[in-house]
């Protein structure tokens, strides 16, 4: 090939390609552009392999323009692929624009269960009162449930409560059997043997028994149970700590109400009694905890000299008392997981 058909063929290629480059409205066109002139297998790649062939004082001055074709074309292409790029976003943003006074999706937040929001209140108002919250094991030994709480192997009272004993753990040495607590109680004696008097704690806590469920009895349900102990506490103390945290639990309920105390039986006090609330807006009396004056034995099994110490205990049911505070009416709707009831908290 003559020199001067040669360039007159590179004149054509440049200006054929630049052509396309320009008219090329999307990325993939020109993609497509790019690999038919300057691809490995592209026509400027066809016309440098006939190079050699040139002669020999025209090669340096074709390479040089071969090479100064090539560069305007990936110039070229470059900025053309800027422009598209560019004017797709635009594109984009005309399309899917963004209205921002438009009110937002509202975000469903979850909340405390009922229980957990009324067990928290309970706890506000005994540290208000001077108590610390302690926690207990919910598995606890037979030694701590019954033993140290005067309740020998044979009392009647182990009737009481019906208990879910656990199997792999039968023992005949009442240390080592274990059950699942059927009351905050042992936490009693658990506290006192580590602590010295005086002492004020209440123990939020699971507890669990063995018997049918309906709706005022559940197998899993919650006690708070409170001690307080010095060299002088009397029943009067227990009467007016109790109306203090009553009055203060229910005060948003306005109204007044009546506080009662009835003689009750639990072998860990003497005398025991059963502490039961009426309710302004309700003719009824309903019970809300049992409590007393702690057992001397109890003192004796926690290692303190019965006769210099004096004290109350108190075991509230958080479930009960949740009942009353929103006007629920059965107890198995906590543990129910049902949306239609915890949404109302
Ligand atoms: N532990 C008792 C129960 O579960 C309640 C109680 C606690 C009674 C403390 C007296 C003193 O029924």
């Amino acid at each position: 090939m003559a020199v001067d058909n040669f360039e007159e063929k590179i004149n054509i290629l440049e200006k054929e390609a630049k052509e396309a480059i320009n008219q090329t409205l999307d990325l993939a066109p020109l993609e497509k552009t790019r690999i038919k002139y300057l691809g490995r297998k592209g026509e400027f790649n066809n016309l440098i392999k006939e190079l050699p062939k040139m002669p020999e004082k025209s090669k340096a001055h074709i390479g040089h323009r071969l090479n100064s074709v090539r560069n305007d074309l990936e110039t070229l292409i470059d900025e053309k692929l800027h422009q598209l790029r560019d004017k797709i976003i635009e594109e984009k943003l005309r399309n899917e624009g963004v209205d921002v006074s438009r009110p937002g999706r509202g975000l469903s937040l979850g909340h405390l269960h009922p229980l957990t929001k009324v067990e928290r209140r309970i706890e506000d108002i005994f540290q208000s009162m001077g108590f610390s919250i302690v926690f207990g094991p919910e598995i606890e030994s037979e030694y701590y449930n019954f033993n140290t709480l005067n309740i020998p192997p044979d009392h009647p009272a182990r009737d009481m409560q019906d208990t879910f004993w656990l199997k792999d753990f039968r023992s005949k040495n009442p240390k080592q059997n274990r059950l699942l607590r059927t009351h905050t109680s042992p936490m009693q004696v658990r506290y006192m043997e580590k602590n010295n008097p005086p002492l004020r704690i209440i123990v939020p806590g699971r507890v669990y028994r063995y018997e049918a469920t309906d709706a005022s009895h559940e197998i899993q349900f919650h006690q708070i149970e409170g001690l307080m102990v010095s060299k002088s506490i009397s029943l009067a103390n227990l009467k007016a700590v109790f109306e203090e945290f009553l009055k203060k639990f229910f005060s948003a309920k306005g109204g007044k109400i009546e506080v009662r105390f009835r003689p009750g039986y639990f072998p860990f006090v003497e005398p025991g009694i059963e502490v039961d609330i009426k309710l302004g807006f309700s003719p009824k009396w309903l019970e809300v905890a049992g409590a007393g004056m702690v057992h001397p034995k109890v003192f004796e099994a926690a290692g303190y000299i019965p006769g210099e110490w004096q004290g109350f205990a108190f075991g509230l049911g958080l479930e009960r008392l949740t009942m009353l505070c929103y006007g629920i009416n059965d107890i198995r709707l906590f543990y129910s997981s049902d949306f239609r009831f915890l949404r109302q908290f």
